[in-house]
């Protein structure tokens, strides 16, 4: 496969170049500042059928030159990956209108710009496919847990996106996901600091919202996982939100 990955510095998007690579697959892995991404130049040191590419999905001028760069052999499959989780906890006391306009440039404008610009390439991909690295908490239906206004609602249009791009882009042959890579496990209590009762709700809430137990996850596998949901997925699921099981989420 020839395999383009947004937001490859580092965390998710790093980690999929690192299991990508091995399988042989041409992986273009593509971040803001190659010269300050020294793991992802030691994976391409490692496998030469990495090429680290620059991109800034909000910049359209990085965007067209990155497209070109890519070059006009197909693409078979997009991951739209990068991210931005803002400055701001979003709360109803903090939200900060310019933190949250900037979330929305990175994390719903910049991935169909990106797609946009990738359009010529998909076209000529075998079997192409978009994936849209969302969250659950982009799911109107599962916000139990209220809070966190400018990260949910930039991945539900994040996710509003990628449902119109299934539509459109589906007479062309190219299929579009939504997944969700659970809640990768960096270290964190989400009950901290509280009393027992309101521990217990929260945790409720918390299992009803990211789905159980298996929602933490490492890092590797919440990657492994989303690779071999992706390599699974086929045109007839193109349109869905799957969490990193491959369990349907609702929008
Ligand atoms: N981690 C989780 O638990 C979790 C859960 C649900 C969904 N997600 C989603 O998964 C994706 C990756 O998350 P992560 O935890 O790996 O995040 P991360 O560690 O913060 O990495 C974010 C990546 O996005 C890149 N990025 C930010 N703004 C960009 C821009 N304008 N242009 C290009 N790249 C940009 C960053 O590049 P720089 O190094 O240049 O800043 C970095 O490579 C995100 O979309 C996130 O919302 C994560």
């Amino acid at each position: 496969m020839r395999i383009l990955i947004t937001g490859a510095s580092r965390g998710i998007g790093l980690e999929f170049v690192r299991q990508y690579a091995p399988l042989g697959h041409e992986v273009l892995a593509t971040c803001r500042k190659p010269h300050d991404a020294d793991e992802l130049e030691e994976l391409r040191a490692r496998h030469p059928n990495v090429r680290i590419l620059e991109l800034d999905v909000v910049n359209a001028d990085s965007v067209r030159e990155c497209a070109a760069e890519a070059g006009a052999r197909g693409l078979d499959l997009l991951l739209n990956n990068a991210g931005h989780y803002g400055r701001s906890t979003g709360d109803l006391d903090t939200v900060d209108p310019l933190d949250w306009m900037q979330m929305f440039e990175v994390n719903s404008i910049g991935p169909l710009q990106v797609t946009r610009a990738l359009l010529p390439a998909l076209r000529r991909g075998t079997a192409p496919k978009v994936v849209g690295v969302s969250s659950v908490k982009g799911s109107i239906t599962r916000n139990h847990m209220g809070a966190s206004y400018q990260y949910r609602s930039s991945k539900s249009a994040f996710n509003a996106v990628l449902r119109s791009l299934a539509v459109d882009l589906r007479p062309q042959g190219i299929s579009v996901f939504a997944v969700s890579p659970g809640w990768v496990d960096q270290g964190e209590d989400v009950t901290g600091g509280l009393g027992f009762d309101d521990r217990l709700r929260k945790a409720r809430k918390f299992v009803a919202e990211f789905g159980g137990s298996s929602a933490r996850v490492s890092l590797q596998e919440s990657v492994s996982r989303m690779t071999t949901l992706i390599d699974r997925l086929a045109d007839t699921d193109s349109g869905g939100f799957f969490d990193h099981l491959g369990r349907p989420l609702p929008w």
